[in-house]
């Protein structure tokens, strides 16, 4: 997958929100929907968390878990460089790929994040609001909207007061990253299949106790890299 980060990095500073294309191909997501159908799901269906300590004891070659850590890598390295928090801002956007690559599966791999599946259907769904400060929804679509369901993730943007519906503007295997503090946002769907609003949820929160550590680790990596 070739990804355009500076486009991203511009689009995601305009707007709060970039989405990614088909960041898996149809056997990643034929393995992801195996992996969730395997899974209990708790009473009411629609949360269920999947931390990284789940899938530690096969990290090196379980499909998902290279997954998530692309998923996971894509959402540090457009956070990373579009946010004024992250003291790396300095370096140049240029800087290498691969060794940011490296860097970024280097410290997921000591970062104990949270990932959901969150699925919604009959009568399911998330009253508006705003997340911590910091925190970014990353969003991968397992199902497809208008066929699965109509309505999904609306978001109020503070500025132009217009709530728009963002899963008009996706489909399956994309990616929304989201400035979830920036925009009040709710979830409110009508199931047309029995799948209804199915995804995939990454979060790692910047200023949330993990993440500090993480921040941590992550400068003295760029220290490292810039030695
Ligand atoms: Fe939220």
């Amino acid at each position: 997958m070739e990804i355009d980060y500076k486009k991203l990095v511009t689009e995601y500073r305009s707007k709060r929100f970039c989405i990614l294309r088909d960041v898996i191909n149809d056997d990643e997501l034929d393995t992801i929907l195996e992996f969730y159908n395997s899974l209990v799901k708790d009473d009411n269906g629609r949360h269920l968390e999947v931390k990284f300590g789940d899938i530690n004891n096969n990290l090196e070659d379980s499909m998902i878990a290279n997954l998530f850590r692309k998923i996971s890598i894509i959402r540090v390295k457009v956070l990373s460089l579009s946010s004024n928090f992250m003291m790396h801002r300095n370096l140049s956007e240029d800087a290498l790929e691969d060794e940011w690559e490296r860097l970024m599966v280097e410290v997921m791999q000591k970062y104990g994040g949270w990932s959901r599946f969150m699925q919604y259907g009959k009568g399911h769904k998330f009253n508006a609001h705003k997340d911590a400060i910091g925190e970014v929804m990353a969003i991968l679509h397992l199902s497809q909207p208008l066929t699965d369901y109509t309505g999904g993730l609306y978001v109020y943007h503070p500025e132009t007061k217009k709530e728009e519906c963002v899963d008009d503007m996706l489909n399956t295997k994309d990616l929304i990253l989201c400035v979830s503090n920036y925009y009040m946002h709710r979830v409110d769907i009508k199931p047309l299949t029995k799948t209804g609003r199915l995804t995939y949820f990454v979060n790692f929160n910047p200023l949330s106790s993990e993440g500090a550590v993480f921040q941590g680790r992550m400068e003295s990596l760029v220290n490292k890299l810039k030695a």
